[in-house]
């Protein structure tokens, strides 16, 4: 099968027409793409947030809400996370979600999903007390305009956390991974969801995306302090950090 990546003007429309295609089984191809490590990459991103229980948070191209739940669960009833996606799919699942989350966990924050573009969020400046993008970025037409987006939103000293797939350096394990990646990785994508474009596209997006220093200068140049990163599951993924002056 040939594959072609879309040009930047097709790339937000193909990547949400992805997204509604594959929502139903995307946690579940998650886990088993991830080999279930993504719980542990989600909860240590979430320790980045350094979450203030009563606070107001966003979690960006929120998917299924995986990290919006995580969110609210920290966080007392004053507090409260918004949830954004423009996949209406995946949003379906989000909220279908909920009914069961809010059963199960009484005292926890309030929770909005909201269909908007992560390219021109539909909130004023200095809204959030925090922000994270998880699995997002790579995945935006412009990688700095949606760094520079949330950190317009957030109020100065909160922190924005971004948590994506990383440049494993070149080695042994190098290979081994591309190989997953590139060849195991659609396989699956094909077997368990019947979509192996998706699959295909997933490693093919790394290849535009910035390695785990040049995602820091992106941060930075966006007016953050205190940039830090670290590589999780050896550079597999990178988690990102900093904080609006
Ligand atoms: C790989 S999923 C990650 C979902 C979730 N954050 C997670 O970690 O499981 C990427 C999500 O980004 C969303 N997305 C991509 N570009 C977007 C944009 N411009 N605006 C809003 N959502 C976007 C997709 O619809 C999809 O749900």
């Amino acid at each position: 099968m040939t594959f072609t990546m879309p040009t930047h003007n097709e790339k937000a429309k193909y990547v949400q027409d992805q997204f509604n295609r594959i929502a139903n089984g995307y946690d579940r191809c998650n886990d088993l793409v991830s080999l279930g490590m993504h719980r542990s990459w989600k909860h240590q991103a979430i320790k980045a947030l350094n979450i203030k229980p009563t606070g107001n948070y966003l979690d960006v191209c929120c998917g299924t809400g995986d990290l919006t739940f995580i969110i609210a669960k920290s966080l007392t009833e004053s507090g409260c996370v918004t949830g954004l996606d423009f996949s209406s799919k995946m949003l379906d699942i989000a909220s279908s979600r909920s009914a069961d989350f809010f059963a199960k966990h009484k005292h926890v924050g309030s929770i909005a999903f909201i269909n908007g573009d992560a390219l021109n969020l539909p909130f004023a400046d200095n809204t959030f007390d925090g922000a994270i993008i998880s699995f997002g970025l790579r995945n935006l037409t412009d990688f700095n305009q949606g760094i520079n987006e949330i950190s317009r939103v957030l109020k100065p000293q909160a922190r924005l956390v971004n948590l994506d797939l990383g440049h494993p350096k070149p080695g042994l394990f190098t290979h081994v991974y591309n190989f997953y990646f590139n060849n195991i990785v659609p396989l699956i994508g094909e077997t368990f969801q019947n979509e192996r474009t998706a699959y295909t596209y997933l490693p093919k997006s790394l290849e535009q995306y910035p390695d785990a220093q040049g995602i820091s200068t992106i941060l930075t140049n966006a007016n953050l302090t205190n940039v830090e990163y670290r590589n999780l599951a050896c550079g597999t993924v990178a988690l990102h950090w900093g904080t609006v002056a």
